[in-house]
């Protein structure tokens, strides 16, 4: 079966926690709207989708959340409020570079013996010289943001938590109208078993194998960009593992959902190569514009690609990231976007 989006929340529970998190999200964008800044809602990392009520086994989407963390960074850097909504545990902003698995913080700090002048003080903590300078970079930032207050993070993690916080979230956006930006980098699953259907308990395994018909989910994008932002600028993600259907899917996005730019990535290259795919009569010319490869007339294509090689440096410290260039590109179209009064 397939919900439409109204049947959906008509039939479905929301979080516990949803009143409590709109309302800090309230007051972050009331502030920010105040002070002047463009605000981005930045989805990052899969969303689950539970079998049981008691839940022991669930489904889950691909994503470590990578590129929504640091994208967040650099949104920040540019000078947006960001509120970060992203799967519980998945990477954040600014920690993301001293993730546990690839560059453990433990690794770079250093015990100090105490000095022989107070040798019953306890041993001192200092950081090892050569990871001094990257660590510097990044509290010198996540510090100054701190300061600012603008970036406010929140978390889901089931496809239901996801559902009711974008349209919750997209609706407190509409106060800064044009001025908000949806960079839905999450990864969203496509199927979920409503409550309606789902066991109570742990589903046992003596009864041989399994067979579970899910329901599909309503994509939220066409009442996101018609309804409920008021003019904001919307950004969604297309992931495929054959490139042949990359380019036909972002259009297609594009035609079902009548949002601003659908960012195409294929998943073995998503960290050095995407395209950004977007209507023509929506914009202005990218920078190096192509005509679309279907021979129409109707979309824009703009590759951006960095070197390899820039990607396989210090673990958590590549000497460039894809998302620098891609975030810079969404600044100049957005600012495009709010000067172009409708
Ligand atoms: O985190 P990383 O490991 O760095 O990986 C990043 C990424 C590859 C996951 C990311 O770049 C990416 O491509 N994300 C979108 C993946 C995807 O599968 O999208 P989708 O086809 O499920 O959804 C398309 C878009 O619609 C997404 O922007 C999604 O947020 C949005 N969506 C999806 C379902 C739904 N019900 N409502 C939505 O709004």
């Amino acid at each position: 079966m397939s919900f439409s989006a109204e049947a959906y929340f008509a039939s479905q529970p929301p979080p516990p926690t949803l009143q409590h998190d709109v309302e800090q999200v309230r007051e972050f964008v009331k502030r920010q709207a105040k002070e002047g800044r463009n605000v981005v809602l930045v989805t990052s990392g899969g969303t689950t989708v539970p079998l049981e009520l008691n839940v022991v086994r669930f489904l889950d989407n691909f994503s470590a959340g990578t590129r929504g963390a640091t994208s967040a960074e650099y949104f920040l850097k540019a000078g947006y409020a960001v509120i970060f909504m992203h799967r519980q545990f998945s990477l954040q902003p600014f920690s993301r570079h001293y993730s546990h698995s690839t560059n453990p913080f433990l690794d770079f700090l250093e015990i100090e013996p105490p000095s022989s002048s107070s040798p019953d003080a306890d041993p001192g903590i200092s950081v090892t010289p050569n990871k001094r300078h990257d660590l510097l970079n990044v509290l010198t930032e996540y510090k100054r943001v701190h300061a600012l207050g603008t970036l406010h993070t929140l978390t889901f993690v089931t496809v239901d938590d996801y559902l009711w916080l974008l349209r919750a979230l997209s609706q407190e956006l509409a106060v800064v109208g044009r001025r908000a930006m949806f960079y839905l980098a999450a990864a969203v699953s496509d199927f979920f078993l409503p409550r309606q259907k789902m066991s109570e308990h742990k589903i046992q395994s003596g009864k041989g194998n399994l067979s579970i018909e899910m329901d599909q989910v309503p994509k939220l994008l066409k009442p996101l960009a018609e309804d409920w932002t008021k003019g904001g600028y919307v950004i969604s993600f297309k992931l495929e593992t054959d490139d042949n259907l990359l380019l036909p899917k972002a259009r297609q996005a594009l035609e079902r959902y009548g949002h601003q730019v659908v960012i195409g990535n294929d998943l073995h290259r998503r960290k050095f190569e995407v395209v950004f795919v977007s209507k023509k009569h929506l914009h202005g010319p990218p920078p190096n514009p192509r005509p679309a490869t279907d021979g129409s007339d109707e979309f824009l294509e703009h590759w951006l690609r960095i070197n390899v090689a820039h990607t396989n440096q210090t673990p958590g410290f590549p000497l460039k990231e894809i998302e620098e260039d891609i975030v810079a590109e969404l600044v100049r179209r957005h600012t495009e976007w709010i000067a172009r009064t409708p």
